[in-house]
């Protein structure tokens, strides 16, 4: 007789660790880094601030923010043999090459593993200011221009939209992109995180880690999400369309990338933040991406009135990522490559807080194939 086991597909509802890095409250649409909340962090914090935040657990003061700032800054540089690498690979998917080149980070590192958290922090830093830099170098070479090496006057958000772009963005637009860079910095056990973790729980080393985190990001129901959506909204093409567009694809039971959460069952507070920043750019914005967030509006409204409250299904991060990217230079296939450079503090600060106290990964699964099967040699199978 086979025992009576219980199955939680896909995890749902069971809590892998303690943490004190992320609060997501999905029942009051709320996001806390480390008890801050994510409005506060958004308005008055900078990505830097939140990465140190995220890996120390505290604030910095001025002087720690200098020197932290220092650090990052002494790390953005790639090697040329990574440069050599990202260019063999061009025309690959973006964040192919962007995850091919994490694993090759550590091969500059002459220890990649330690057990010491001090240690492991400078990894951090080190994983932290290259992916962006990477990034930024994968989006030129797609484009056959040149890759720009990164400006210390620079912050870290603005720095890689000067490397990508070519010039120095504005205020507006460097706030923006800093904005983009904490909304996407952490957000707690989620299926790269989880990655990460059980990648890490094995002993292998950050990068491995990290890397793990980035092959898990690339799915459309998860980091893949905003392209989706925009490409989508290229599909409804005009505004006028969406409500039909929308009917029918909810018709055929096919999903609004965008939409719909495992954890938030109400507005997703990030989505609510980038909303705020649609009508900011909108008079600046040309007709294109004025199309796109005209749709995204009537969509939001759509699917809000048909599944928000009777079936939890609200906007998501990615649903307005889109128009906003798109408004800073930064072309779609490059969305989960830039979501992915944020996201990698995250990652990192997870796995420090984990080998804290680390388990090994190893779940179960029941088994309910035949067993005891006679073994025919291959002559004698028809
Ligand atoms: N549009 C229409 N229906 C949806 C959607 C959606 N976006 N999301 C979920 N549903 C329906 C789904 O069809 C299913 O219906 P039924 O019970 O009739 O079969 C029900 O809701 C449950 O869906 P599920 O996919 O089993 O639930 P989940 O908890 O695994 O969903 C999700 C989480 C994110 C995978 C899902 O909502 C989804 O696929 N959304 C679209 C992709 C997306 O936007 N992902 C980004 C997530 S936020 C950023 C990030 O962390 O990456």
């Amino acid at each position: 007789m086979t025992e009576q086991v219980e199955i939680k597909e896909g995890l749902d509802g069971v809590y892998i660790t303690r943490s004190t890095i992320c609060k997501v409250d999905g029942q009051q649409g709320k996001l806390y880094y480390r008890g801050y909340k994510i409005e506060d962090l958004a308005e008055k914090s900078s990505y830097e601030e939140v990465c140190f935040l995220l890996l120390y657990g505290k604030l910095p003061n001025k002087t720690e923010l200098e020197d932290f700032n220092k650090k990052l800054k002494g790390e953005r540089k790639i090697s040329e043999n990574l440069k050599m690498l990202i260019k063999g690979f061009s025309t690959a998917n973006t964040l192919d090459v962007l995850r091919t080149a994490m694993s090759a980070i550590s091969y500059d590192d002459n220890q990649p593993y330690s057990a010491d958290e001090t240690e492991n922090i400078e990894k951090a830093i080190r994983i932290i200011s290259k992916t962006p830099t990477i990034a930024a170098a994968i989006g030129r070479l797609k484009q056959g221009k040149e890759i720009i090496e990164p400006d210390d006057s620079l912050g870290h958000a603005e720095n890689f939209l000067y490397m990508l772009i070519g010039s120095k963005p504005d205020k507006e637009k460097s706030k923006l992109m800093d904005v983009m860079f904490i909304l996407h910095a952490e957000h707690s056990s989620n299926a790269s995180t989880f990655a990460t973790l059980v990648a890490c729980s094995t002993l292998a080393d950050i990068y491995a880690g990290v890397t793990a985190g980035m092959a898990a990001l690339k799915g459309p129901l998860h980091g893949g999400a905003d392209e989706a959506a925009i490409r989508m909204m290229r599909e409804i093409g005009n505004p006028e369309n969406t409500e039909t567009y929308i009917e029918e694809a909810l018709a055929g039971k096919r999903k609004i990338m965008g939409f719909g959460h495992r954890v938030y069952k109400t507005y997703d507070p990030r989505a609510r933040i980038l909303k705020t920043y649609l009508d900011k750019i909108k008079a600046n914005s040309g007709e294109e991406i004025n199309n796109f967030i005209s749709i995204s509006l009537r969509a939001e409204k759509m699917m809000i009135e048909k599944l928000g409250k009777s079936h939890g299904i609200w906007p998501n991060v990615d649903f307005f990522s889109g128009p906003l990217y798109l408004y800073l230079g930064i072309r779609i296939e490059l969305f989960d490559t830039v979501f992915a450079s944020a996201r990698t503090v995250g990652w990192c600060s997870h796995v420090i807080e984990y080998w804290k106290n680390n388990k090994l990964f190893r779940p179960l699964e029941e088994y309910i194939g035949e067993l005891d099967l006679g073994y025919t040699p291959i002559e004698e199978r028809t």
